[in-house]
Parts: structure tokens; C-alpha cells; sequence
């Protein structure tokens, strides 16, 4: 598994990383309306990004989903599932290992060649990755007329800063 093998190599909290890329779609399967009346009915914040792309509300109705009285899975699976999709800034490690390990499913590796350079990139550096990871995917979105969502961005920038110091 990726989540483990990352973990591993950069000293973060395995369990937590699986446990976070298994649940981490656990929303994956509704629908745009579906997606968008449960994030209304949860209460979470749905702004102009989410509001044309539902499918980037997956991951925060599922991290909802997942707070139980009956689980304790911890603030930091909480995130890595509820940000999976664009991440955001101060994102811990775990939340960091899932984000890659969901863009490095081997199915995406295959069809999609730059993901070879940042799973090379992963096993020195998680934060080099995921910055290469959103250089390249922010722009195929302006290539081609999409929206970027602002926490993706912020994101971005909170990396190339901190890898270059
Ligand atoms: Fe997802």
C-alpha cells in the first residue's frame, strides 16, 4: 500500500495514513446534487468553487461523516480525508501521505505520465511532491478553462515557499 510505504519512509503515523486513504472516498459515489444537499444539511462551508464543482465536497461530507461518538479517528485522519481533494495550507504529514497516496493510485500513475516524477519526488521529499503534484495539475486547469480552488493555491504557494528556503 503507498499510505504505508510513505508513511514509512517519512516517519509519519502509518496507521492513521491507511486508516485515512481507506476512508478517504467514502463519499466518492454520490452525486453532484447529492453531494450538495449533504453538505448543506452537514453545515459545511460551500463556496463559489464547490458550489460549480460538487465533486470537491466529497471529501469534507466524508470526514463528517466520520465523526462518531463510537471512533476516535483523530483530528489529523479528520483532515486527510475532508482534504484529500485540493489540500490546504498547515496540512499535517498523514494529511500530506494521503493526498499523495490517493494521486499516486498506480490505475492514475499509469494514465497520467508526470505522476511518475512525483512518485519518484515522494520518497525524498513529501512536500516537493505534492508542490510538483499541484504545479502541474493547476496548470492543466488554466490550460483549459477551469476553476482552481483557492485552498489548492494558497497551498501551493505555502510549499514553494517553505521548499525553498
Ligand atoms: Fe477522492
Amino acid at each position: 500500500m503507498i499510505s504505508q510505504e510513505l508513511a514509512i519512509l517519512h516517519g509519519v503515523d502509518a496507521r492513521s495514513a491507511d486508516i485515512g486513504t481507506a476512508a478517504h472516498d467514502l463519499a466518492r459515489a454520490l452525486d453532484r446534487s447529492s453531494l450538495l444537499s449533504q453538505a448543506e444539511k452537514l453545515g459545511l462551508d460551500i463556496g463559489l468553487v464547490e458550489r460549480h464543482e460538487p465533486i470537491l465536497l466529497h471529501g469534507p461530507v466524508a470526514a463528517r461523516w466520520l465523526v462518531s461518538d463510537d471512533n476516535d479517528l483523530g483530528v489529523e485522519v479528520l483532515e486527510a480525508v475532508a482534504r484529500h481533494t485540493t489540500g490546504r495550507t498547515g496540512m499535517s504529514d498523514v494529511a500530506k501521505v494521503v493526498f499523495l497516496a490517493d494521486k499516486l493510485d498506480p490505475r492514475k500513475v499509469a494514465r497520467f505520465p508526470y505522476l511518475a516524477r512525483v512518485a519518484d519526488m515522494s520518497k525524498h521529499s513529501l512536500d516537493s511532491a505534492i508542490l510538483e503534484y499541484l504545479d502541474r495539475t493547476i496548470e492543466y486547469f488554466l490550460d483549459n478553462g477551469n476553476l482552481v480552488h483557492p485552498m489548492s493555491i494558497e497551498f501551493r504557494n505555502e510549499l514553494l515557499v517553505r521548499t525553498s528556503e
